[in-house]
């Protein structure tokens, strides 16, 4: 569904454009986002909703990329948001995200950012521990208002990627514990509170996610305590919120579902539990983030120094590396490239690919093949839009990338490149300087 090709001349092409032409107009490190195929995946997860008859909603986790345009795109695409973070929200009520499908995440919000969601309205905050429902509780009492929240909850299930644990002893910063009976306890104190309506609970079992079990265990641990609230509070849940997580195919060893297949599981698995316990299907809410952009995004860098090691290796290096996605030196996470303007070319040498900070760690691939190059070249680095730009730094003070929208042939620049005047305009200096 991705609008990736070769064109005649042998270059990479995303949604109509050459990125050598890209590069040429937009410089590089550059960050190409695929619009149709973000639409496609953001209409994938809202049809799958559809198609098995069940009310759903799928939030975009702003986390995985924020920005005015992306935000825009979303809400075009009939999404909701999650966001974590004042600037996150801050990027929202800018792109004029409609603050009631905003929900507000995270393990320690400030009071400032909770009475900025307040000012703006936004619709639910999703309550992580006893600190928060307080500061809550006292906020909209001031505002004599009626909050509306989730409660976090964490069940006991961690997904690491293939596999999950359970983890009886639950050990996270995140969310209230089911075990240990502080969920309980947590939805006890919320009941009562004036000025806080829970609507219901939420839970997230981690990220690049490949089965559908994780999920299925997490729902089963969830409706148990359901239940038991049902007959202790006479609480019944209008939304259960089963979090992001969906993995993508970064390379060829990944094996992701699709989209379908993750809802419909997740969907039956509600279904059957609510009959189970005998209570009225809630609404379903999922919120990704990577499986929404990850893999429409691509880098695209210049090639610039080599470095041959007789019978070792060779480097070849590029334009940007762990300042503008840090994840393989944080995470070894893999990746697949491609030089965009030699993809008719064969490969003949297998080379790794270092970033440009002063930092051994700084490498982008191990061990790929590719066609012979010299500097000059562009690489395209698949699969970068989640994660990267999001996460990207100024370290050695390199400027950040410029990111470029392209669909129907058009591109259009997201994000601008940033200056070295954007990237000290914060600095206060210690003496006039004579210029
Ligand atoms: N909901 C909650 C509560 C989350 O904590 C997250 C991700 C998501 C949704 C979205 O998860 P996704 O669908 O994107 O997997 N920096 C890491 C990923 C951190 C994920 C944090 N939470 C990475 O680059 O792999």
């Amino acid at each position: 569904y991705g609008s990736m090709k070769v064109n005649h001349f042998g270059h990479l092409e995303i949604g109509g454009c050459d990125t050598v032409k890209l590069a040429e107009k937009y410089g590089t490190p550059l960050i190409v986002y695929d619009v149709a195929l973000i639409r496609h995946r953001a209409r994938s997860f809202r049809r799958a909703f559809e198609q098995l008859n069940v009310n759903g909603h799928v939030a975009y986790a702003g986390k995985a990329f924020s920005s005015v345009a992306i935000l825009q795109l979303m809400n075009e695409e009939g999404l909701s948001l999650d966001v974590v973070s004042g600037g996150e929200l801050f990027t929202a009520m800018r792109a004029q995200f409609p603050p009631e499908k905003i929900h507000f995440h995270g393990n320690n919000k400030s009071d400032e950012e909770m009475e900025m969601a307040l000012d703006y309205g936004i619709g639910y905050f999703v309550v992580d521990n006893f600190h928060e429902l307080k500061r809550l509780q006292q906020l909209c009492e001031k505002r004599k208002i009626r909050q509306p929240i989730l409660l976090r909850m964490t069940p006991g299930v961690e997904a690491h990627t293939h596999d999950y644990i359970l983890t009886g002893q639950e050990d996270s910063k995140f969310g209230f514990d089911l075990q240990n009976g502080q969920a309980e306890k947590a939805l006890e104190v919320a009941l009562s509170l004036p000025n806080i309506k829970v609507d219901g609970i939420h839970c997230h079992i981690g990220s690049q996610i490949f089965e559908t079990d994780g999920f299925i265990m997490a729902i089963e641990k969830l409706f148990a305590y359901i239940k038991r609230w049902k007959e202790r509070f006479h609480f019944v849940p209008a939304i259960v919120n089963v979090g992001g997580g969906f993995g993508i195919r970064y390379t060829e060893e990944d094996e992701p579902l699709e989209p379908y297949s993750y809802v419909k599981a997740i969907a039956r698995e509600v279904i059957r539990q609510a009959e189970r316990i005998s209570i009225a299907v809630p609404d379903i809410w999922i919120e990704p983030g990577r499986s929404l952009v990850g893999d429409a995004g691509t880098t695209i860098y210049t090639i610039g120094s080599r470095k041959e090691i007789p019978g070792v290796r060779t480097y070849i290096s590029v334009d940007g590396g762990m300042s503008d996605n840090i994840r393989p030196a944080l995470y070894q996470a893999k990746y697949d490239a491609v030089v965009a303007n030699k993809l008719l070319k064969k490969t003949e040498e297998t080379v790794s690919v270092a970033g440009k900070a002063c930092e051994s760690g700084d490498m982008l691939i191990w061990d790929i093949p590719l066609p012979q190059t010299t500097a000059g070249d562009l690489l395209a680095v698949f699969c970068t839009g989640a994660y990267g730009y999001s996460m990207a730094s100024n370290y050695n003070r390199l400027p950040r990338p410029a990111v470029v929208f392209v669909e129907n042939g058009k591109s259009h620049l997201a994000i601008k490149r940033e200056r070295y005047e954007d990237v000290m305009h914060l600095d206060v200096p210690l003496y006039e300087t004579v210029k």
